[in-house]
C-alpha cells in the first residue's frame, strides 16, 4: 500500500479523524477511499477483547482467552526463548481473534512494591526489562500481529496516575526508566509505543515532544506510531506536534476539530497531522497484508503452554531440609481458598475471560491430598470454624501446604497498596497451623512482594506470583518434583517496606512525585546501603545443585570501543536435572560519580543433567561500563578497572575477576581560578604543569605542617584547596598575570 499516495488524497477532516480511534477498541477508517479499521486489544499476559459492545472498565464480557502467568511472575523466568515463545502463542491467539495490536508489554521499573501494577511489569532491574520486553515483542512480532510497549514513561505508581508529575532526574531516566524502552526500540521495533498518562518533570507524557520525538525517534530510531494510554490525551493539537500519533480511546470528536482548527489558524503544521496519519496507517495495513485467515485458537494447546510458563518461572525461595519436592506416598494437606481457588491474574486492563482455570486441588487429584478452606476471602477478620477445620487436616497429614496471598480487592491496576501484608486471616491460619504441623510449606499467590513475619516457623516457600489460569498444575507440578524449579527474582523482597528506598518519598505530594532515590532503586540501593533483605534479587533455589568454576575473560585490558568475552563453567552436581539463572554483574571499582556497588549486566538460562556441565559465556560492550554523564549528554566509561562477578544471585557471587577498561571518551577540562588542587592534579596534563609551578614557589617542598597536619592530612587539605587559595597564600609573590599565565598553559 502507498501510504503517503493515501493520505495525499485525504481531505483535512479526513485525516484529523485518523488521528483519533473509532471507538474504544478500533482505529478509525475511511469509507470513501476504501480504509478500513483494526482493532487492537489488552494485553499483556493474554487477551481482552471486548466481543459485543465496547467499554473501558470491561464490564461486558470479553471472549474467552488464556490468561498467561503475569510480568511479574514470567519475568521470574529469566528465559527469553519461553517469553518469545509465549509471544508467538499470543500473536497467533490475536490472529484468530482479528486483533492487529496487542497492548502489551508492560515495562514500568519497580520503583516501589506498591505500585499496584507491579504484578504486570518485569523488574527493578532495566536490563531485565529490556530483555523481556524485546523478546515478547519479537514473539508477537512474528505472527504480523503489533505490539504497544508501555507505559512511555516513568509511570512507576498507580496513585493519580492521570496527573501526577513524575520528577526524575536526566541520569536516573537514562540509567534506569529508559532502557527497557529504549532496548525494545532499538532491538525490536514494537509497532507501537503506548504513552503514559502522568506528567514527565511537568510536561505530560502524550504531549512530550523531546519524549515521543527527540528521545524516540531520533535518538533511538523508532520507526512506528505512539499511541495514547486511554484517556491520556491533554491538548490534542500539542500531542500531534509532539509525535502522539493515535488518541486512544475514540470517538474523539472534539478533538479531532481542534486539531482541525488548529492547522487552519497555523498553530499546528499540515505536515505534523499527516505524519501521524501515516504512522497510524503503516501498522493497519501492517496487519492486513499479513493477515492469517487460517489462524485458529488452539485454546487447550495454549492452555498447557501457561502451565509450562508458571512451572518455569516460580520462585522456590526457601527449602529447609530439602522439605520438597514431596513424596507422592506422603498425605498433605492443602490448606487456604487459594488452593482450590487461586489468584492468577491481577484486576484492570489485563483481566482476561480465562479459557479454565485450574487451582492446585484439581491438580493434585489422584494424590493424597486433603483440602480446607482456611480463611475467607471477602473479609481480613479470621475464621474461627475455618481455622479449626484446617488445623485439624494439618494434624491429619505429613505436610501442610498453606495457599495464601493477597486478594483482588488488595492489588489492581488503578491504586497502589498500602502496605506489604497479607489478610490477617491469612497470617492467623498460619500461626495455628505451624503449632501443630512442623512440615508446613507456604506457597503464595500474590503479584508482588509481601513481607513474611512466619517465614522462620515454615520450612519451605514457594512464590507462585500471578501464575496465570493453569497455575494449579504448575504449583503441583513442583511441590511433588514433576517439574524442578527454576524461577529466581526479577525483584528485591525487602524485610519491611520501611527499608525500600522509594519510601520516603512514594505516593508524592499531591500530584508531585519526586523520585528522589534516583539510580538507587531495588538491589541498587540495598546493596549500597548494605542492608539486610528478605530475598535479594536473583534469588531462587533448586532441588539440584550447581557449581561454578573456571572464570575466564578473552582479554583483560580493553578499550570500551572493544568487547569483552566473559566465560565461565556452570556444572549441576546434583542427582536431578534442573535449570540454572547464570547472572553476570559489573562494578566499577573507583568511580569520580556515585554508582551502585554493581549491575546487573548480563544472565543466561541454562539446563544441565545431572553431572553435566556447560560453559556460560557473555559478551559485555561499552554500556556495560557506562554511566550516563548529564555533562556530555551522553554515556561514559571512565578509565580504570572493573570487577565482573558471576552470580547465583546478586547477594552470592561465585567468581570475580577483574579487567581494565580504558576510556575512549575525551572529555575537555577547562580550569579555573575555583578549580581544586586534586581535580588538576587528577588530570595528567595538569599534574604536569601544576607540579612544575609547585615546585619552583616552594622548592622546599612547601610549608612545614609541623604537628598539625600529618602527611596524609596535609595532602588533603591541599587537594581541597582552590587555586585561587593557593595564590592567596603566597601573598605578593604570586601576581594576577602569573595566575592568568598558570590557567593559560593548563587549558592549552
Ligand atoms: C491502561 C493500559 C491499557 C488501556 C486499555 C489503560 O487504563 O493503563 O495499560 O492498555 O487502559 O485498556
Amino acid at each position: 500500500m502507498d501510504i503517503k499516495k493515501l493520505v495525499s488524497q485525504m481531505t483535512l477532516e479526513e485525516k484529523a479523524s485518523l488521528c483519533s480511534g473509532a471507538d474504544f477498541w478500533h482505529t478509525r477508517g475511511v469509507e470513501r477511499l476504501g480504509i478500513p479499521s483494526v482493532m487492537v486489544t489488552d494485553g499483556p499476559c493474554g487477551l481482552r477483547k471486548q466481543a459485543g459492545e465496547t467499554d473501558h472498565l470491561g464490564l461486558n464480557a470479553s471472549v474467552k482467552a488464556i490468561s498467561y502467568p503475569t510480568g511479574s511472575c514470567i519475568a521470574s523466568s529469566f528465559d527469553r526463548n519461553l517469553i518469545r515463545e509465549s509471544g508467538e502463542y499470543l500473536g497467533e491467539e490475536c490472529q484468530a481473534e482479528d486483533v492487529a495490536v496487542l497492548l502489551g508489554p508492560a515495562v514500568n521499573i519497580k520503583r516501589s512494591p506498591l505500585c499496584g501494577r507491579n504484578f504486570e511489569y518485569f523488574s527493578e532491574d532495566p536490563y531485565v526489562a529490556g530483555e523481556m520486553a524485546a523478546a515478547y515483542i519479537k514473539g508477537v512480532q512474528s505472527k504480523h500481529v503489533g505490539t504497544s510497549i508501555k507505559h512511555f514513561a516513568a509511570n512507576s505508581q498507580e496513585h493519580r496516575r492521570m496527573t501526577s508529575d513524575s520528577v526524575v532526574d536526566e541520569r536516573t531516566l537514562r540509567e534506569l526508566y529508559f532502557p527497557a524502552f529504549e532496548k525494545a526500540a532499538k532491538e525490536a521495533q514494537p509497532w507501537t509505543f503506548m504513552c503514559s498518562y502522568n506528567r514527565l518533570n511537568g510536561t505530560y507524557a502524550s504531549e512530550n515532544h523531546r519524549l515521543l520525538t527527540e528521545l524516540l525517534r531520533d535518538e533511538w530510531g523508532f520507526e512506528g506510531a505512539v499511541v495514547s494510554d486511554w484517556g491520556a490525551v491533554n491538548e490534542r493539537p500539542v500531542g500531534v506536534a509532539a509525535g502522539l500519533d493515535l488518541e486512544m480511546p475514540g470517538p474523539g470528536t472534539a478533538n479531532t476539530q481542534k486539531i482541525i482548527e488548529a492547522v487552519k489558524n497555523g498553530t499546528l503544521a499540515e505536515q505534523d497531522v499527516d505524519t501521524a496519519v501515516e504512522r497510524v496507517l503503516q501498522f493497519v495495513y501492517a496487519y492486513l497484508e499479513n493477515r492469517d485467515p487460517n489462524a485458529k485458537f488452539q485454546y487447550e494447546r495454549d492452555h498447557e503452554k501457561a502451565r509450562q510458563m508458571a512451572a518455569e518461572s516460580m520462585v522456590l525461595l526457601k527449602n529447609e531440609g530439602n522439605i520438597l519436592p514431596l513424596s507422592k506416598e506422603k498425605k498433605v494437606a492443602f490448606l487456604g481458598k487459594f488452593a482450590e481457588l487461586p489468584r492468577f491474574q491481577g484486576g484492570g486492563s489485563s483481566h482476561v475471560n480465562s479459557f479454565k482455570v485450574v487451582g492446585a486441588v484439581e491438580a493434585a487429584e489422584g494424590l493424597s491430598v486433603t483440602y480446607a478452606q482456611g480463611y475467607p476471602t471477602d473479609t481480613q477478620t479470621p475464621d474461627d470454624a475455618m481455622i479449626a477445620e484446617a488445623v485439624k487436616a494439618a494434624k491429619d497429614a505429613d505436610c501442610a501446604v498453606l495457599f495464601i496471598g493477597i486478594t483482588d480487592a488488595m492489588e489492581s491496576e488503578g491504586f497502589d497498596r498500602k502496605d506489604l501484608k497479607i489478610p490477617a486471616c491469612q497470617e492467623k491460619l498460619i500461626e495455628e497451623v505451624v503449632k501443630v504441623q512442623k512440615n508446613t510449606v507456604v506457597v503464595v499467590h500474590c503479584g508482588a512482594p509481601i513481607e513474611m513475619p512466619w517465614i522462620d516457623d515454615v520450612k519451605a516457600v514457594l512464590y507462585a506470583y500471578l501464575g496465570g489460569e493453569a497455575v494449579g498444575g504448575a504449583t503441583v507440578d513442583i511441590l511433588f518434583g514433576e517439574v524442578n524449579p527454576s524461577g529466581k527474582l526479577a525483584e528485591t523482597f525487602p524485610l519491611r517496606l520501611e527499608d525500600n528506598p522509594s519510601y520516603l518519598y512514594y505516593f508524592g505530594e499531591g500530584d508531585r512525585t519526586e523520585y528522589r532515590e534516583g539510580i538507587f532503586v531495588g538491589y541498587r540501593y540495598y546493596d549500597k546501603k548494605k542492608l539486610p533483605v528478605l530475598f535479594p534479587f536473583g534469588h531462587g533455589l533448586s532441588y539440584t545443585e550447581f557449581a561454578y568454576s573456571d572464570l575466564t575473560f578473552d582479554k583483560t585490558s580493553l578499550k570500551d570501543t572493544d568487547t569483552l568475552r566473559v566465560s565461565v563453567k556452570v556444572k549441576n552436581v546434583g542427582e536431578r536435572a534442573g535449570k540454572e539463572i547464570v547472572q553476570l554483574y559489573v562494578q566499577d571499582n573507583e568511580s569520580s560519580v556515585i554508582r551502585p556497588v554493581k549491575e546487573l549486566m548480563g544472565f543466561e538460562k541454562i539446563e544441565l543433567a545431572p553431572k553435566e556441565e556447560k560453559t556460560v559465556s557473555f559478551t559485555l560492550e561499552k554500556r556495560a561500563f557506562a554511566f550516563y554523564d548529564t555533562a556530555i549528554s551522553d554515556w561514559r566509561v571512565e578509565t580504570g578497572e572493573f570487577t565482573i562477578h558471576i552470580g547465583k544471585s546478586s547477594r552470592d557471587i561465585q567468581l570475580s575477576g577483574v579487567v581494565h577498561v580504558e576510556s575512549t571518551t575525551v572529555v575537555k577540562k577547562v580550569f579555573t581560578a575555583n578549580s581544586t588542587i586534586g581535580d588538576i592534579m587528577a588530570d595528567p596534563k595538569g599534574a604536569q604543569v601544576l607540579g612544575q609551578m609547585m615546585q619552583a614557589m616552594m622548592p622546599g617542598g612547601g610549608p612545614d605542617a609541623g604537628d598539625m597536619f600529618d602527611a596524609e592530612g596535609m595532602q588533603a587539605m591541599m587537594n581541597a584547596m582552590p587555586l585561587r587559595g593557593v595564590v592567596m597564600m603566597a601573598g605578593d609573590s604570586v601576581k594576577p598575570e602569573m595566575l592568568q599565565a598558570l590557567l593559560d598553559k593548563l587549558n592549552a
